[in-house]
């Protein structure tokens, strides 16, 4: 009898544990090189997790030298896939499911996430069409269900773009997870999205209902708190009633043709976290500042380290601190500790050396907590990595100042960019 109960005790504690570990993620995919010619495509999967940091712990030297993350008590890890779960056969020919288990990026043991990411070539074919998830359990106890299953899928499209015959690349997305909502009050969340090609792109709920399983236990409606909203801009709007409740938010990103076209051209997931906490007393939440300006876009060139500083100005004043600057990057961004300048001012160092897999855009995102619960907005830059010298991000006016006016190399645009910047900026900028 007592065996029992023990067993029982021990498989309550387990399961507890097991429930747990999973925040959210997003999947992305791009040709490696969309002018490919021949039918055999070289495809790019990257794929982007978040991790209760108890359960799943890096450390900041395995960030450095890019170690996969330690499975702790989740075996599956070492083995499980990403795993074609719609269309395939035919439409997936040539995919070899990549594994799950992704490569240490960040930490933040005062928040209690470890960010992961991996990043894949396979050789698909020209017209492939079909959808691959990692589906597993369970996601970290929620208000809709203490234990809920997650499946997050992308669906991949190997198709040349009818306006420029270039193979098409997925969106790329970021959301840190949690986001913390202050009770009672409507919060505003924003999605930032990029596109290699610049195509018009929307967001819409994740579904389980056409045919592929974007959102396993936790599909909206029913997974969120009533009146939530998503607009095609990718804007959320959400309201929690009760401090202490965690909702998963599913959605996917799609990029489209033009704005009048209705067909994906793919389709990619975004599921994070929102964490419902009580209103701060004080109604300042911490702001990010620092270089590059937020949402702007600057070109960084494979082999060339990008060093900046990510600035937390907590508003509060000396009853508050901010407690980290989390990111939600790509591999070999490294970012410092936290280091505190006086009462408003602390700041985190970033450090990246771009490779020749990370042609393309990238995505940063940085958010500052504070030790009173609350969270600065969301700030991202982009980069535009490329192997030979550009002026700006495609598409982008190059800032020239002065006498100068068309400057010769990616270096003299950046150095004229951040001069700008430091010249209008705090001191404290060291670029
Ligand atoms: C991309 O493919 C085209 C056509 O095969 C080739 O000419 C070009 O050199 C390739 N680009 C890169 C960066 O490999
Ligand atoms: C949802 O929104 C409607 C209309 O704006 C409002 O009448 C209703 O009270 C809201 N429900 C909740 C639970 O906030
Ligand atoms: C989305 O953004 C575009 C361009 O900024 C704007 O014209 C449009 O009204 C927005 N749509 C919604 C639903 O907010
Ligand atoms: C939030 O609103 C709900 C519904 O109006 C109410 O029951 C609850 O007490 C409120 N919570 C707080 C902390 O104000
Ligand atoms: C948008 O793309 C569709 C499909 O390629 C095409 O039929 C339509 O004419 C395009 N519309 C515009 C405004 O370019
Ligand atoms: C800081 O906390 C103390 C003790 O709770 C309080 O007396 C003081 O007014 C607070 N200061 C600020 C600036 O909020
Ligand atoms: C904190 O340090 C920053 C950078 O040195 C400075 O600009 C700011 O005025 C300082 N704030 C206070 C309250 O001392
Ligand atoms: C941040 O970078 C600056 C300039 O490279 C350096 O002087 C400083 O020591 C770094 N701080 C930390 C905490 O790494």
């Amino acid at each position: 009898m007592r065996s029992i109960v023990l067993l029982v005790l021990l498989f309550c504690i387990i399961g507890n544990i097991n429930g747990s570990h999973f925040l959210g993620g997003t999947i992305s995919w791009r040709p490696v090189n969309a002018s490919a010619t021949g039918t055999s495509v070289d495809i790019t999967i990257t794929q982007t997790y978040s991790w209760t940091y108890s359960l799943i712990t890096c450390t900041t030297a395995m960030i450095t030298s890019i170690q996969l993350i330690p499975v702790g008590f989740y075996s599956y890890l070492t083995t499980q896939q990403l795993v074609c779960i719609s269309n395939c056969g035919a439409s997936s020919t040539g995919y070899v499911a990549p594994s799950v288990r992704p490569y240490c990026m960040d930490i933040s043991a005062p928040v209690g996430t470890t960010v992961g990411q991996r990043s894949d070539i396979v050789t698909l074919q020209e017209d492939d069409d079909f959808s691959a998830a990692f589906q597993q359990n369970a996601w970290r106890p929620l208000a809709t269900a203490m234990i809920a299953d997650w499946s997050i899928s992308v669906r991949i499209t190997v198709n040349r773009r009818s306006d420029n015959n270039l193979y098409n690349s997925a969106p790329v997305a970021t959301m840190m997870s949690p986001i913390l909502i202050p009770v009672n009050q409507t919060t505003v969340i924003y999605v930032p999205v990029v596109d290699d090609d610049g195509d018009v792109t929307r967001c819409r709920w994740s579904t389980a209902s056409n045919g592929v399983n974007e959102c396993g236990g936790v599909c909206p409606p029913g997974s969120l708190p009533s009146n939530t909203t998503i607009d095609p801009n990718c804007t959320i709007l959400i309201t929690g009633q009760t401090v202490g409740n965690w909702y998963a938010v599913t959605l996917m990103v799609e990029d489209f043709i033009n704005s009048t076209s209705t067909t994906p051209l793919s389709s990619v997931p975004v599921q994070f976290l929102v964490q419902v906490v009580e209103q701060s007393l004080c109604s300042n939440p911490p702001t990010i500042i620092g270089i590059p300006p937020k949402e702007s876009c600057i070109v960084a060139i494979t082999g060339q380290t990008f060093s900046s500083q990510l600035i937390a100005i907590n508003n509060c004043g000396s009853n508050v601190t901010i407690i980290d600057i989390t990111i939600f990057a790509f591999l070999g961004m490294t970012r410092g500790n936290v280091i505190q300048l006086n009462i408003t001012t602390y700041y985190a160092n970033l450090s990246w050396t771009p490779t020749g897999s990370q042609i393309g855009y990238q995505l940063l995102c940085a958010m500052a907590f504070d030790s009173q619960n609350a969270q600065s907005s969301q700030y991202c830059f982009k980069f535009y990595v490329t192997q030979t010298s550009l002026c700006a991000c495609p598409g982008e006016a190059c800032i020239t100042i002065d006498s100068i006016t068309s400057p010769t190399s990616t270096e003299n645009c950046l150095f004229i960019c951040l001069s700008i910047i430091m010249i209008k900026s705090d001191p404290i900028y060291l670029c």
